[in-house]
Parts: C-alpha cells; structure tokens; sequence
C-alpha cells in the first residue's frame, strides 16, 4: 500500500527505520498523466522502493495566473501512484518546505539566459531550490527526470555536480498522445481548438528531425519557426536547434543536438523537444 508523508520528519523517520538499498525518487507537481507514471515505472525496475512528491511549488512559477490555475485533483493523484505500485508520496505543504522570505541563488551561467531561462525569469532558480531540499529530504539514489523538460535535466545535472550530491540522474522519454502532443498537466486547459493546432508543435519538431542537415542548421530553423508561427492560435515563443549539452547553437561538432519549441496555444503555453541524431 501507498505510505503517504506530509512532513519532512515523517521521511526520515521512516527510512531511519526502514534503511532502503536504493531509493528511486520521482518528483512532481502533481496533475499525473502518462509522462510522470513511465517515470515511477522507471524507478520501479531500477530501485528497491519509490518515493514520489507531489507539490506544486510557488517559488517556480514567473506568471501568478500560472500557480493559481495549476490543477490539483490529489485523490485521482493518490488512486494513480497507488495503481503504478508507488511506495511512498511525499505531499507537503508550503510552509513545510519554507521559511518565510527565504532567500536562493544558484549560479546557471547560461542555463538561467537561453531558451526557458529567458522566456520566464527566475523559474530555474525556483526548480533549484525545491529540488535542493527536495533530495535532501529524500535522499535519493536515483532521480528519474523526463526529457519533456529538457533544459530542467541539465540545470539539476549542473546543480548536482557543481554542489557534489551523491544521486543519480536518469533521463527518460518523453510521453506523448496518439496524435503526438506530449502529455503535460497544462493540456486541461486547452480548449478544443488549442488541443487541434497544438499539434503543430510535435509536427514541426518530427519535420526538422526528418529534414536533418547540419549544413542547413539556420535555414531549417527558421522554417520550422514559420510553421509554428503561422498555425492559428499559436504564439511562437522559440524555435531552436541546439547542442545537446550547452544549448547554444548546435555546430558539427555537437555530440547530441535538440530542437526545442515553446509556444503559447490560446492561453496556455506548450514546450517540446526532440533529440535528433
Ligand atoms: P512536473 O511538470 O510535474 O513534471 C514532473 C516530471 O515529469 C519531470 O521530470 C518532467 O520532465 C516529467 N514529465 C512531464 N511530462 C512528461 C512527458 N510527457 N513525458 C515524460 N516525462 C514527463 O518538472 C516538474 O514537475 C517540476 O519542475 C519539479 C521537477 C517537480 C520541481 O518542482
């Protein structure tokens, strides 16, 4: 049965109790769909027992219309974890994981300037500090992340070297619909008009992957731009084919290359990637 934890002290009591050989640690914001589920079963075929959090966490969110609309059915969340066979939930509240004017800083370097980081300031600082206290609650020996959000890997890859955690760090595939949308807790919003042309997004990322040369970095990129730019309904916010590692622009001598789009489809706004090559 799912144990379920509120307090921090409940954690760690537990597991004082109960050592555990490796404990794999799915965190997110709650609102579970497919994406986070093919998570918990990563961890379930990697690890001894599986910790899930769930809590929305203000301290992410740049756009307060954001936070207040993030949806938070728990029950259908507790059914959920408790059919994925999930150990444990870790379900907070605010005031547990802060003080009041609690202050944070991580040092990104670039991470916190391009893409995400430029499109909504201070969100990589948030992430940070909740998954800070969020490993050092639960103390992990995995973490499974999704690629879905792509850039957040590599800023809590950077945290956990520049800051020597002892946890590893799994990426997994991005979840997607039938019709290829990437499962997100924000598609509830998406009236059935967005839901139609948000599909240009998982589109336009297949085409680039499809049409693929290196030589032609500039050109397919701003074509893929175009495309999303031009659906109706869809605001581009970027459109770009990146090094895998830096996300500055990719060049031949890109190990790994990512195109990355993120859009605003009617009010609600979208990200995808897709690893090419
Ligand atoms: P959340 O958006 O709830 O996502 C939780 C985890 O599920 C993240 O690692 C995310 O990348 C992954 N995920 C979401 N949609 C996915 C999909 N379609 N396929 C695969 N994986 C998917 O990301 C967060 O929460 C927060 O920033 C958090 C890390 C919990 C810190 O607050």
């Amino acid at each position: 049965a799912l144990k379920i934890f509120t307090t921090k002290k409940e954690i760690t009591d537990y597991f004082n109790r109960k050592p555990v050989k490796v404990i794999g640690y799915v965190a997110t914001m709650g609102a579970l769909h497919k994406g986070h589920l093919g998570l918990i079963e990563l961890a379930k075929q990697q690890s001894t027992q599986v910790v899930c959090s769930i809590f929305v966490n203000p301290t992410q969110f740049n756009d307060p219309k954001d936070l207040e609309k993030y949806p938070r059915p728990i029950n259908e969340d507790i059914r959920l974890l408790e059919a994925a066979g999930c150990d444990i939930l870790f379900n907070p509240q605010v005031t547990e994981m802060y003080d009041d004017n609690e202050k944070w800083h991580f040092e990104l370097g670039n991470l916190e300037h391009l893409l995400e980081g430029k499109f909504r300031p201070g969100h990589y600082q948030g992430v940070t500090q909740v998954v800070y206290k969020l490993f050092n609650i639960i103390k992990p020996d995995i973490a499974f992340f999704g690629q879905k959000d792509y850039q957040q890997v590599l800023v809590i890859s950077k945290m956990v070297e520049a800051l020597e955690m002892s946890v590893k760090l799994v990426m997994c595939p991005i979840e997607r619909e039938p019709d290829g949308l990437a499962m997100s807790s924000r598609n509830i919003h998406l009236s059935p008009y967005d839901r139609e042309h948000s599909l240009i997004l998982s589109k336009t990322l297949n085409w680039v992957k499809e049409n693929f040369d290196i030589n032609k970095i500039d050109t397919l990129q701003q074509q893929a731009a175009q495309m999303v730019s031009s659906e109706p309904g869809v605001e581009l916010e970027y459109f770009e084919i990146a090094d895998g590692k830096t996300l500055h622009p990719a060049t031949p001598a890109s190990e790994t290359i990512v195109a990355l789009v993120a859009a605003r489809v009617g009010k609600t706004r979208l990200i995808d990637n897709v690893l090419i090559g």
